[in-house]
């Protein structure tokens, strides 16, 4: 105790010191608030910038409300800078100022994860024999944290699982959605393992203005959506948090064990949750990370409690895996292993991401192809100059240029898609070319998907949800 008062804290976890300096900032509000005396505000202020600079020496990195230290374990000396602060990541906004999008490597170092690198590509291909997925190639899934350790258990013959997920906050999938799970699939291929599935209707009901029992009707639809994607029945579990929370006491208890080992001070800091955000939320990071724990799923596991979790999904859940992976070894579980995908870039630009709340900014499942079209050639932000006579001569930039980037995504054939980026950076390739392109990758490609969602009947969502043993030998 004489330590923290002396803000000499040396002994503690960065995530101690961070909760303490978060603590003693709001002592400092409240001190000013209630206005206390000069002298118990000064000594206050003062513990607190002392603390400030035991965090810094502890971490690396400058004390930032709202950005707890990554995956809790100290970087190297260069504190945040004026551009990492421009790029904003959190589960629920993603924003940058550079048209690029945001930069990855940056935030590989903030978050303390690794990048996918050349030699973990090539160890993945040896390992399975496989090809690796374009989106691996490409840099699209671009970081991880103990990838090794998955293709360890793998070489040496133990199981894993996967997990991945999605909030069913309305109807319909856009085209961002479908990355992960397109990836997850490779991976179940690949690697012959369980998959789960979580729809987290609760979270969804937490945070937007929908009821419960929409909420609900959504994650129905969502998992059809999924399942078009073409898992394999006898090996995934899909469970919707209304339904599978109350009917399992494996994963309650796993629930209530992260309870107990995270403060509200650490959601605080990770979330950016404030006083006034109802207990529903504060509770809510507990549920999405006891499915990385195998004993939450006892009919697929039994009472294993020690198989390894791997969870693909977009660099934006990673806040929720960095608090399940700092509680994981105080309750006695493995930590989760994670991949990493960037963002599918909105419409207008890769400013921010694709999202469903706003319907201009995204290609959804439901689309026709007149409006991909129309979506296409009305709103995607064109790297192209303004005339022809200037594209010709100067060319374009792919780097900015939302098609080009959408092609990066879709279009498998590695050879036109280089013959494209030539194309179009000489001058030779016109925007209104370029932009039909994409439009023919995917109006076939989301018809697709749309016939292969008509075939899913009620019966076969059932099946997929029910809690149930599958094809695997525990
Ligand atoms: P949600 O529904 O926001 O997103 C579902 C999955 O899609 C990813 N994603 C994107 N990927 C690329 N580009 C985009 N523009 C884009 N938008 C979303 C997300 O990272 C996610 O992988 N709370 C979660 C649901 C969840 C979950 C999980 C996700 C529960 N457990 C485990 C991943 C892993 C959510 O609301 O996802």
């Amino acid at each position: 105790m004489a330590d923290i008062q002396n803000g000499n804290s040396c002994s503690s976890s960065p995530l101690e010191l961070f909760e303490r300096v978060t603590a003693q900032g709001e002592k400092v509000r409240s001190l000013k608030a209630g206005k206390a005396s000069t002298d118990e505000i000064d000594a206050a202020v003062k513990l607190l910038l002392s603390l400030k600079v035991t965090y810094k020496t502890a971490t690396g990195q400058d004390y930032k409300a709202g950005s707890p230290p990554v995956d809790f374990s100290p970087v190297s000396n260069n504190g945040p800078t004026t551009t990492q602060d421009e790029d904003f990541v959190d589960p629920w906004t993603v924003q940058t100022s550079n048209a690029k999008g945001v930069d990855y490597d940056k935030l590989i170092v903030r978050f303390g994860s690794s990048k996918i690198d050349k030699e973990l590509i090539n160890r993945i291909e040896r390992v399975t024999g496989k090809t690796p997925h374009h989106f691996l190639r490409r840099g699209i899934f671009f970081s991880h944290r103990d990838m090794n350790q998955i293709l360890d258990a793998y070489e040496n013959k133990k199981h894993f699982y996967l997990y991945t997920g999605r909030g069913p906050s309305s109807e319909a999938m856009h085209l961002g959605h479908l990355i992960p799970f397109i990836f997850t699939k490779w991976l179940q291929e690949i690697f012959n393992v369980p998959l789960v599935i979580q729809l987290t209707d609760d979270e969804k009901y937490l945070w937007k203005d929908l009821t419960i029992d929409k909420a609900y009707e959504y994650a129905i639809e969502n998992a059809k959506d999924i399942i078009a994607c073409g898992f394999d029945i006898n090996k995934t579990f899909i469970f919707s948090d209304l339904d599978y929370l109350g009917m399992s006491s494996g994963y309650y208890k796993n629930v209530v064990k992260v309870q107990k080992h995270v403060t509200f001070n650490q959601v605080k800091g990770i979330f950016g949750f404030t006083d006034s955000d109802c207990i529903g939320k504060i509770n809510f990071p507990a549920i999405q990370a006891a499915p990385s724990f195998s004993s939450s799923f006892p009919q697929i596991f039994k009472d294993k409690k020690d198989i390894q979790c791997l969870i693909p999904c977009a660099i934006d859940q990673d806040p929720y895996f960095r608090m399940t992976r700092d509680v994981a070894p105080r309750i006695g579980y493995l930590k989760p292993a994670l991949l990493h995908s960037v963002f599918f870039p909105a419409l207008q630009g890769a400013q921010t991401k694709m999202s469903a709340s706003d319907p201009n900014s995204s290609i959804f499942l439901t689309d026709t192809p007149k409006q991909i079209k129309t979506k296409i050639n009305k709103h995607a932000f064109s790297g192209g100059k303004d005339t022809i006579e200037e594209h010709r001569k100067y060319g374009g930039n792919c780097e900015v240029d939302v098609s080009y980037m959408y092609l990066t995504f879709f279009l498998e054939d590695d050879d036109k898609l280089e013959q494209m980026k030539q194309a179009y950076t000489s001058g030779a390739l016109l925007t209104g070319e370029l932009k039909k392109v994409l439009i023919e990758t995917l109006q076939p490609l989301i018809a697709a998907h749309q016939q292969r969602r008509k075939q899913i009947t009620d019966e076969m969502v059932k099946q997929f949800m029910t809690p149930r043993k599958l094809a695997f030998d525990f």
